[in-house]
């Protein structure tokens, strides 16, 4: 095999304005790091300037995304939800996303949610695009929409994934891949018992940067280039190489990614 590889961070967040100060370095880092490729997340409608910036000012490193978060699901939803659908109507975007559901931080508008959640799903099976699920206290609701919506065509990832086995079969099985990022670094997670059970071919490497550094940059800002830490962690709970992780999660990106990235 090569050692000429590339990873793809599947869920980045590089719009965020703890990377004002240094965006253009963290991107240089990233490429010296061999991450080539960053799906770039939205999350509602005041976020859409900065994810498309990226794309514009670095094509074939940056893809964007499009949707509305569940944690930006509020009173308002119906013209987030518009601006979405807005844009989806004059181009195309890489995914759909991101997506899902939230009772973590508020269980107010759980409907309203779960509406918009269905809406995602369907217009992912619309676009034929993945969709990139957040899920927090609310995996089994989400899987049930997925498997409501799953007609062969639903394709996407359960970002940062950290469950059960019995989490994770349900997932494979409902079609959609494990988003695997910094967590799984962490000492107690529980990637190193679940993982090995499944295989390398439902994983995806992320960082959700700025959020959840794997160690040792816990407690600090996130970013892309660090996903090759998550690839060796991943590669050690798998007992292989990196070079095979890179190799198997970025096939598995480009397959899921239309071959865009
Ligand atoms: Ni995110």
């Amino acid at each position: 095999m090569s050692n000429e590889f590339l990873l793809v961070d599947t869920h980045t967040h590089l719009y965020e304005e703890s990377f004002d100060v240094d965006r253009e370095q963290v991107l240089k880092r990233c490429v010296d790091a061999r991450v080539r490729k960053l799906i770039i997340q939205n999350v509602d409608s005041t976020t859409i300037e900065g994810v498309l910036k990226l794309e514009r000012e670095h094509p074939g490193l940056c893809y964007a995304t499009m949707g509305l978060h569940p944690c930006y699901v509020k009173e308002n939803w119906k013209e987030e939800w518009a601006i979405v659908e807005k844009w989806w109507s004059e181009r195309d975007f890489v995914a759909v996303g991101e997506a899902g559901l939230d009772y973590y931080w508020d269980k107010t508008f759980i409907a309203e949610q779960k509406e918009v959640f269905g809406l995602q799903l369907r217009l992912a099976k619309q676009k034929g695009v993945p969709i990139i699920i957040h899920s927090r206290d609310s995996f089994y609701d989400c899987l049930e929409m997925v498997k409501a919506e799953q007609d062969g065509s639903l394709k996407g990832i359960f970002h940062c994934f950290s469950g059960s086995l019995e989490e994770a079969q349900a997932a494979i099985k409902a079609g959609m891949k494990l988003g695997i990022g910094g967590t799984c670094t962490y000492k107690n997670s529980r990637h190193k018992e679940v993982l090995p059970k499944l295989g390398l071919e439902h994983v995806v490497l992320e960082t959700d940067s700025p959020y959840l550094p794997p160690v040792p940059h816990r407690g600090k800002r996130n970013e892309s280039a660090y996903v090759p830490l998550v690839a060796e962690a991943v590669a050690d709970i798998f007992e292989t190489s990196v070079l095979e992780v890179a190799r198997i999660t970025t096939a598995n990106a480009r397959e899921l990614f239309g071959g865009l990235v």
